[in-house]
């Protein structure tokens, strides 16, 4: 089978962790947010996989050449001149996903969820129709693109619309789809949106269904949501039982859901979750409380500082007794001075912190 993954984009709503690493390669969970995608896929009996990009192309090829191999799979960059919306990058690969008659999958490369692909391939045979759009239920549909269908029928789509302004449904586009390459006769090679244009389309033909996702779903396209989106990840590794979840038998582990990679080295009487991820090679010292955060590669944290609701970016250190907390994003090898307090700070890459960042700001 087939496969495109929607890359591009400049990811600046995941700033400034994405002025370091393109967002589909920002580890989520420990591993870059994009192996998840692809893991799912080859699992699934896909063999090539197209990556749409339109930015750091040079960068994404190098870190995923290995992955190849690991997964047994053909991953082709096809990489946009001008950024080509979520439409356009499709006809720009028509030659592999037009290159027979089976459908083809499309991933938004943001989202997290237990990809359910097998079962999304099933569906869509069953109903024969032109392409399947997987939704889930959120509370605030109004940043997603949302499905209304139509009332005679368990499944097929009635009206798309992108980012409504009013409401009109709470069942959005989850951003993985399966489509017949005959959706590619509708789509013309020029800038163009797969949600405004061509589901609308597909849609008023009565040719687009939806197959409804079972757990667990976040877009992690920003720090917030990735926040949120690793609570939701860690809490449904836990109920699999998982061996990527330590044990609450472990002295420093407190409340569950927390991953620790294992060349990670935590010093005495800390308190570490619930919700935690800790990457490699990363350091913690004595009497550290961690809660709700995400620690990247090569992080470090003094004795006694108290963490919450914070990423941590590569190789950046926080200070003894120092807080941080409210959705606070440290880029990569960001220093924050000892007893300093952060409140939300986004805080660009290199920056050194000696003062306390009192409410909600980007320091640069
Ligand atoms: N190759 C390429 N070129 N990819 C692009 C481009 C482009 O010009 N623009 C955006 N993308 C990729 C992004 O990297 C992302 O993987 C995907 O297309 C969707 O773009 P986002 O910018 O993340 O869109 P969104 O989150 O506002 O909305 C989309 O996702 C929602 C679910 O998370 C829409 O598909 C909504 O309908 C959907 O509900
Ligand atoms: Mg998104």
């Amino acid at each position: 089978m087939k496969a495109l993954i929607l890359v591009g984009g400049y990811g600046t709503r995941l700033r400034p962790l994405t002025l370091t690493l393109p967002k589909p390669l920002v580890e989520f969970g420990n591993r870059p947010m994009i192996l998840h995608q692809i893991e799912s896929l080859a699992a699934a009996g896909v063999t090539d996989i197209v990556l749409a990009v339109n930015y750091r192309p040079d960068i994404m090829a190098k870190a995923l050449k290995k992955y190849e191999e690991e997964y047994n799979v053909n991953i082709e960059f096809s990489v946009e001149t001008e950024p080509l919306g979520t439409a356009g990058p499709l006809k720009l690969a028509e030659k592999t996903l037009g290159k027979d008659d089976a459908p083809f999958f499309v991933l938004n490369s943001d989202v997290i969820c237990d990809y359910p692909l097998e079962e999304l391939a099933a569906f869509h045979k069953a109903h024969g129709e032109e392409g399947t759009i997987v939704v889930t239920k959120v509370e605030e549909p109004s940043k997603y693109g949302v499905v209304v269908h139509k009332p005679d029928h368990p499944s097929r789509i009635d009206r798309f619309v992108e980012k409504p302004v009013e409401f009109v449904g709470n069942r959005i586009n989850a951003g993985l789809y399966i489509l017949n390459p005959t959706v590619l006769n509708r789509i013309e090679l020029r800038p163009t949106s797969i949600e405004q244009e061509t589901f609308p389309a597909i849609v008023k033909d009565g040719q687009l269904h939806s197959f409804d996702l079972e757990g667990f779903w976040m877009d992690v396209g920003q720090p917030k949501d990735f926040l949120s989106g690793t609570c939701l990840y860690l809490s449904s590794l836990t109920k699999k039982g998982s061996k990527k979840i330590e044990a609450s038998s472990k002295p420093y582990v407190y409340g569950g859901n927390v991953m620790v990679d294992p060349s990670a080295k935590i010093g005495k009487n800390c308190r570490i979750g619930p919700n935690v991820t800790i990457g490699p090679n990363v350091i913690i010292g004595d009497g550290v409380r961690i809660q709700r955060s995400v620690l990247l590669d090569g992080s470090r944290v003094k004795d006694h500082a108290w963490v919450k609701s914070t990423i941590v970016g590569w190789r950046s250190t926080i200070g003894k007794w120092a807080r941080l907390e409210n959705v606070s994003v440290l880029g990569e090898d960001v220093t924050i001075g000892d007893e300093i307090y952060v409140n939300g700070g986004s805080i660009l890459p290199h920056k050194s912190i000696k003062q306390n960042v009192d409410v909600p700001a980007i320091i640069m």
